[in-house]
């Protein structure tokens, strides 16, 4: 049986004719979480975009396991500025559906991933009254509180201080334990070191 979550085979993608990506292989299971480094404009955020599906290849393929579910945290985000949201709120956006109403179960893991990314008591101040840092953790909470299989956060931790990005380095680590598939973008090579796999671009 194939065991893959997410694979991408022979992928090549142009922004404009100008090319950017050229025959990326990689597959990422279940349970194991993969790094991609390299340096700026090398193309990780492209293949994370192609990877969540926001954007479809030039050529080649790729191919997420059906029925799984998928969070992204772009690494481009001062679109939501323009919103008057609160931290709460942005946070409680990561578990909206339009099935229902959120639940207890969708507020107790609001709660529990703010206490764990220590955003807690700005709860009621607005997203764009943070901090970088601040409003990163922000931003890694509505990721992280999505029930998801598979995880692409683009460089989740560069805003971060050494304690916050511990914090969300030991998050992704239990995720992954519990079966679900992360893919990261990074420039930090200890916290590549920490993943199995690394793709440098
Ligand atoms: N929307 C766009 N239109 C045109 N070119 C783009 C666009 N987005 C990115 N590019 C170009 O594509 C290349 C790859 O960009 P990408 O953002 O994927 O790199 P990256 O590896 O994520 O870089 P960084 O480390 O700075 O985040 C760069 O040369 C960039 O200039
Ligand atoms: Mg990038």
């Amino acid at each position: 049986m194939n065991s893959d979550v997410l694979t991408a085979e022979h992928v090549g993608f142009r922004y404009a004719g100008v090319p950017v990506l050229h025959d990326v292989n990689l597959r990422v299971g279940s349970g194991s979480m993969l790094a991609l480094t390299g340096a700026n404009g090398s193309g990780k955020s492209t293949l994370l975009h192609l990877l969540a599906g926001v954007e479809q290849p030039a050529e080649g393929s790729i191919h997420r396991r059906p029925g799984t579910r998928l969070a992204l945290l772009p690494q481009r985000t001062s679109d939501i500025d323009a919103l008057p949201l609160t931290v709460a709120e942005c946070v409680q956006i990561g578990r909206f559906t339009l099935r229902r109403r959120l639940n207890r179960d969708d507020r107790a893991s609001v709660a529990t991933i703010m206490q764990r990314l220590d955003i807690a008591h700005l709860a009621r101040r607005r997203l764009r009254e943070l901090s970088g840092g601040q409003r990163q953790r922000a931003l890694i909470a509505q990721a992280l509180v999505q029930d998801a299989d598979i995880y692409v956060l683009d460089e989740p931790t560069a805003a971060l201080d050494a304690r916050s990005r511990q914090g969300v380095q030991e998050l992704l680590a239990e995720r992954v334990l519990a079966g679900a598939t992360v893919v990261i973008a990074s420039h930090d090579p200890a916290e590549a070191a920490l993943v199995e796999r690394t793709i440098r671009l």
